[in-house]
């Protein structure tokens, strides 16, 4: 397809897959710090090599002018995602596209809803899949996100609102500064759900490869009815997880374990900056968003016969009294759904404040 110097193309050469992976290095150049992808595993995911394939029919797209890639998205048919909810709801993932570049963009993004619907997607979502795709911020543009999430250029929003889409979920990403308050409160925390003979143990603790297959259940149990998630496999998450077990993640990750039965889990991160973000020379970050003194919870997770008590809130504060022995400041907890309340409350009750907010866009095909 073809209109005033604009061509829409299906990404289905090695060069052009190389090309796809390394738009956003173009894309977030000028930034001060940004969170690059891994090229390897986005090409990786787009030539059908991952761990994900067998669930994932993809189909890559790009948007040219006069040559030059400008924007990028992927169409996704999640078929475990199809299977779970019974709906037949299609996933734009990895989008990027310049700015100026709207009428090219939003062109891509109509052919790449056009291949859902061809594929029998009555929907398309675009910033929320397990795994695959991350909400649009819409604050804090041009700071870096937290781990995992978008630092997305406000335009973003005018290429999916004139592509048809609606705002389907707002979410909402918290921190915690660790003062010596705090800190009292978490042990009180942790002290009581031990008190009532719950153990709160780190991954370590417990056996890294067993608490990754606890995680796994735990997590396929406590999000089961959580909008956008689907399950996922022990066989899958062992060897995306277990390459950890010699990280601060081992020691910062938490069980809840009542009866010997693992009721509660908690994935959470060390400072990542450090390792992967990409901070321009003589650029030092705020201490509340990285540079080796902010930790991060990215998951959470109690099984529904168990909540109310306090779990949640102990494994978390656990995590966070850990990261603070380890020298930082400041924890998020990344990644709340606006409805969400008992997650919201649970944030709260750390102390957590609201420091940025997303949403994810949907449109009926
Ligand atoms: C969110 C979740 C982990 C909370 O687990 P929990 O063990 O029940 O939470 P806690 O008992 O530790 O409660 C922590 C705080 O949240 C509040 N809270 C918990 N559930 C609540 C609910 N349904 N509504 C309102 N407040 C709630 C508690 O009152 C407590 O606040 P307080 O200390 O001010 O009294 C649990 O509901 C869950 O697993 N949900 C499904 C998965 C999910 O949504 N995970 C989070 C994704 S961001």
């Amino acid at each position: 397809m073809s209109l005033g110097g604009i061509t829409i193309e299906r990404v289905d050469t090695r060069d052009a897959c190389q090309e796809f992976a390394r738009l956003p290095y173009h894309i977030y150049a000028a930034r001060e710090a940004w969170w690059p992808p891994d090229i390897q595993s986005e090409i990786d995911m787009i030539t059908r090599k991952t761990h994900f394939a067998p669930f994932l029919d993809l189909e890559a797209f790009s948007a040219r002018r006069r040559g030059r890639m400008v924007a990028r998205v992927s169409a996704v048919v999640n078929h475990r995602y199809i299977q779970h909810w019974s709906e037949q709801l299609g996933h734009l993932i990895h989008f990027e596209a310049y700015e100026g570049e709207e009428d090219a963009a939003v062109a891509m993004i109509e052919a790449a809803a056009e291949s859902l619907a061809g594929r029998g997607m009555k929907a398309a979502r675009s910033g929320f899949a397990a795994f695959l795709d991350y909400p649009y911020a819409i604050d804090g543009y041009g700071r870096l996100p937290s781990f995992l999430l978008r630092g997305n250029p406000p335009h973003y929003h005018r290429c999916f609102k004139r592509a048809g889409f609606e705002t389907e979920k707002g979410q909402t990403d918290f921190t915690a500064e660790l003062t010596s308050e705090l800190l009292e409160r978490y042990r009180r925390s942790v002290a009581a759900a031990t008190a009532a003979g719950v153990a709160i143990k780190s991954w370590r603790e417990y056996g890294f490869l067993a608490a990754i297959d606890a995680w796994t259940d735990v997590t396929n149990a406590a999000f089961l009815r959580h909008w956008g998630w689907n399950p996922v496999t022990r066989a899958e998450m062992r060897p995306m997880l277990a390459s950890l077990w010699e990280t601060p993640v081992a020691d910062l990750s938490m069980l809840a374990v009542i009866d010997d039965e693992p009721v509660g889990a908690v994935f959470s991160v060390p400072d990542m900056t450090t390792m992967l973000a990409q901070v321009r020379r003589g650029v030092r970050l705020e201490p509340s968003r990285g540079g080796g003194t902010r930790g991060a919870l990215v998951n959470i997770g109690v099984k529904e016969s168990a909540r109310g008590r306090g779990i949640a809130a102990a494994m978390a504060s656990r995590s966070f009294l850990r990261m603070a022995e380890r020298r930082m400041r400041f924890a998020g907890y990344t990644l709340v759904l606006d409805d969400n309340w008992a997650s919201r409350r649970t944030a709260e009750s750390l102390g957590a404040h609201i420091t940025a907010n997303f949403i994810t866009y949907r449109r009926n095909l």
